[in-house]
């Protein structure tokens, strides 16, 4: 497996694999990897023959507050990581290579407002224009031909769909299933910020989708669903953002009775903000 940092090294890598006809697919990453990251390399082993991870704590995601200084950086681990799941090359850029020019100079890719200004976007405002902004970059370096994303962003999961659609990228979006842990806990990078009885206490996130899904399914009003939800996390001692039932496609508000829907909830157990959902039928 390959390290490289820079553009030109990057460059001298892909154009080669593009030259063999080499189907590359990147799966971008903030490092700190778990199992819900190797699910990715795993799945984009499935359907391309050069993987291309990529690890870069991207700054502009970040609202000033927010964890940017303390998320967790584990480049060595990652690098083994990464090599023993079988990717091919990993890219691993500094902030001079990610933007080489200052904020305020800097081009800025606005994520879709439909989809932006819902849920994730409400309460982190700027968050999802960091991430387009970011993964535009990513796909203009690599150039892959597939990008693999997890369904545990599902909303940046959309977002990115878009990104691709609407700026007509020719990349094929990978979507992966979110891995969890025994207990339902979603796997995520921001779970080692939890102690013992806030990581006993997080799996009630997974049963309060559940819950959600369930009321909705056996007839209860939204309203009344999502608050079935709510009152879950409440009891496990989380300080809920939102517990939603919305249209997979589009965010959209749902009709009653309709299928095609996923259940979302963000919620905060002490300093820690965890999120998940789940599809509904
Ligand atoms: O999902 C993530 O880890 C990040 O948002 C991404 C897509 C790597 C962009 O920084």
């Amino acid at each position: 497996m390959q390290q490289v940092s820079g553009r030109e090294e990057l460059w001298s890598v892909t154009r080669r694999w593009k030259r063999e006809g080499r189907v590359t697919a990147l799966v971008p990453t903030m490092g700190n990897l778990h199992a819900g990251h190797l699910a990715l390399v795993e799945a984009a082993r499935k359907v391309a023959d050069r993987i291309i991870a990529s690890i870069y704590v991207n700054p502009t995601q970040f609202a000033a507050g927010e964890d940017f200084g303390r998320y967790p950086r584990t480049l060595q681990k990652d690098l083994e990581k990464l090599e023993s799941a079988g990717c091919d090359l990993v890219f691993t850029p500094g902030d001079s290579t990610m933007y080489p020019f200052p904020e305020g100079e800097a081009v800025v890719v606005a994520a879709a407002p439909d989809l932006a200004g819902v849920l994730e976007g409400a309460h982190r405002p700027g968050h999802f224009d960091g991430v387009t902004t970011v993964v535009a970059r990513l796909f203009n370096l690599v150039n892959p031909d597939i990008a693999v994303f997890g369904e545990k962003d599902y909303q940046q999961l959309l977002i990115i769909k878009r990104l691709v659609d609407d700026l007509g990228y020719p990349i094929h979006i990978l979507p992966v299933p979110t891995v969890r842990e025994c207990g339902g806990l979603a796997m995520s990078s921001r779970n080692q910020y939890l102690d013992t009885a806030q990581h006993d206490a997080a799996v009630a996130l997974n049963r309060a989708l559940r819950d959600t899904a369930t009321a909705w399914k056996s007839g209860a009003p939204q309203s009344e669903a999502e608050k079935s939800g709510a009152a879950i996390l409440e009891v496990a001692g989380f300080d809920v953002d939102y517990v939603a039932i919305r249209k997979a496609t589009n965010l959209g508000m749902p009709e009653p009775g309709e299928s095609g829907l996923r259940v979302l909830a963000a919620a905060r157990l002490g300093q820690t903000r965890l999120i998940d959902n789940l599809p509904v039928n």
